[in-house]
């Protein structure tokens, strides 16, 4: 009670940047901004616009509006059959835009990993207790590496999809690349968030050599922090 108190309290204000955060997401904004637009914009907006940037208003998430809806449309465009994907946070970000485009087709699964106890078991109980709907088309797991999606993975055979955005941490990306590398077949998707910062470092290159994979739609600063989606040739 006295955390929420507080954060009720120190949400009193209106950021310098709260224009910019509109193009961001509905979690981003203090309290106040909240309330501004819930009450001031919102109604403004067309229905598309708000799905982006709202979210399921009670779960937190990342990604901007432009990075939600790149990842939106390429899951509804290519229809892969699954997507694997490193770093749940708490869910409210590029997980439910992923498996909110699996419902929309009407198949397909999102297989999600957090080594964060406490987010995995926030997103795991949001899903299943208020979008049970959009729950069917997740699963939740808890671990810290890509193996850990050995089973499941053996069970699929080939990889139609995978998004990473864990740790920034050049060295795990290039891993769980590396991991998911043999079973990548033609047409399969990458997607990988912060292109531009320490997380993609090692990566970067050797998707850019030219030769395995093209570049399928990207979204750049200020509209992102960096989203690149690659389709394996
Ligand atoms: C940038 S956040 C992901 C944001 C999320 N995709 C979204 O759109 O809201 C990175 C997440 O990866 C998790 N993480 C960091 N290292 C990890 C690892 N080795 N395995 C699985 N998850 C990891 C962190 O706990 C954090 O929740």
């Amino acid at each position: 009670m006295k955390n929420k108190i507080l954060f009720v309290i120190k949400g009193l204000k209106i950021t310098p940047n709260f224009k910019e955060k509109l193009t961001h997401n509905f979690h981003e904004l203090t309290v106040l901004e909240m309330l501004i637009y819930l009450i001031f914009i919102r109604s403004f907006w067309d229905k598309k616009r708000r799905f982006f940037f709202e979210g399921s208003l009670a779960l937190p998430g990342q990604m901007y509006i432009a990075e939600r809806k790149v990842l939106f449309d390429v899951i509804k465009e290519k229809k892969p059959r699954h997507c694997f994907e490193v770093g749940t946070y708490t869910g409210g970000g590029s997980t439910y835009f992923i498996s909110k485009a699996f419902e929309s087709v009407g198949s397909g699964h999102l297989v999600t990993l957090e080594n964060d106890p406490y987010f995995y078991n926030k997103a795991k109980k949001y899903y299943a207790e208020k979008i049970p709907v959009v729950a069917k088309h997740v699963e939740f797991m808890f671990g810290d590496k890509a193996q850990d999606f050995d089973k499941i993975i053996k069970l699929y055979v080939r990889v139609d999809c995978a998004f990473l955005d864990g740790a920034e941490d050049s060295n795990q990306t290039l891993s769980q690349y590396n991991y998911f590398l043999p079973f990548f077949h033609k047409g399969t998707i990458l997607m990988v968030h912060d292109w531009n910062t320490e997380k993609t470092r090692e990566l970067k290159p050797i998707l850019l050599r030219g030769g395995k994979w093209r570049v399928y739609k990207e979204v750049k600063p200020p509209e992102s922090v960096g989203l690149i989606v690659f389709e394996m040739l």
